[in-house]
């Protein structure tokens, strides 16, 4: 049987990389996307070969919208087919949220031009090839930071808000022929907030999420991957839904 094809933005690193290699390792083709290093995205990419997936490494930044459809011209002429989207490809700043001065007007259309932004462009460029799917799907990260108002920054947090409401809007626009749905993360272990907030206050937060989590646990990048093929494969009667993988940290007061 033909194999199916998953494009995943921001593919080089993290959530991006384990849904990547998830995805392969149960026979499908994957893209490995980035905007910035190739050499990480070649090594997701010979992981997912190793795997048996046939692999395009595509530089797209999806803020850019030549870029989008530079990356699903690619995607047609190699296999003429994607059947799943997963737009993870995210930014911040880190600012705290009393430091209300820490953020200005381009700080937020820079994330929004690639969280919400981005992922609109990127389900545009290929909804021609994923409504001609048996099972097109889009699956958009976004992030507890939606409902909490609590995260990197403010900006950040506005952002995931922004990208759960277009999950509703191109749930109704897209359907029947494509499913869109959301996942948000808790606390997730990637580069991202190790690299964003330096290693104490890193530790500090992951300690403090476990104290506060019903299941006692932060996240890992498979979680989250294991819910993006869930809602990309075996969620067939789902669309327009936000699932959080977070530990259940929002059953607990803060
Ligand atoms: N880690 C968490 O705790 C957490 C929690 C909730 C939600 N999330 C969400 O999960 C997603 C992935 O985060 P992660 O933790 O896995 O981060 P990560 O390890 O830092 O990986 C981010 C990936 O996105 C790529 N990227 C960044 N900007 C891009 C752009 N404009 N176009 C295309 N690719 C771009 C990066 O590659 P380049 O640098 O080469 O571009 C990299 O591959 C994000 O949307 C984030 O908001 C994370």
């Amino acid at each position: 049987m033909e194999r199916k094809v998953c494009v995943v933005t921001g593919s080089s690193s993290g959530i991006g990389a384990a849904t990547a290699r998830l995805y392969a390792e149960r026979g499908w083709n994957v893209v490995v996307n980035f905007s910035r290093e190739a050499a990480p995205a070649e090594a997701v990419a010979d992981e997912c070969r190793a795997l048996g997936a046939d692999v395009l490494v595509q530089r797209c930044n999806v803020a850019d919208d030549a870029d989008c459809l530079a990356l699903a011209a690619a995607v047609q002429a190699r296999w003429g087919r994607c059947d799943v989207l997963v737009n993870n490809a995210g930014t911040t700043k880190f600012v705290h949220a009393r430091k209300l001065d820490g953020l200005d007007a381009e700080d937020f259309q820079r994330i929004y031009a690639v969280n919400v932004v981005g992922a609109f462009q990127m389900t545009r460029a290929l909804e021609p090839m994923l409504k001609l799917s048996p099972s097109g799907a889009v699956i958009n990260v976004s992030s507890i930071a939606a409902s909490t108002g609590m995260g990197s920054s403010i900006a950040y947090a506005a952002s995931k808000g922004a990208l759960n409401t277009l999950t509703m809007a191109l749930a109704r626009a897209l359907g029947p022929a494509i499913r869109v749905n959301a996942i948000a993360p808790g606390l997730v272990e990637t580069p991202w907030l190790q690299n964003g907030m330096g290693a104490e206050r890193y530790a500090a937060s992951v300690e403090g999420y476990k104290a506060r989590a019903a299941l006692a646990e932060i996240i890992q990048p498979e979680d989250v991957a294991r819910t993006a093929w869930y809602l990309g494969v075996d969620a067939t009667k789902t669309s327009g839904e936000v699932l959080a993988v977070d530990a259940a940290i929002k059953l607990m007061p803060v």
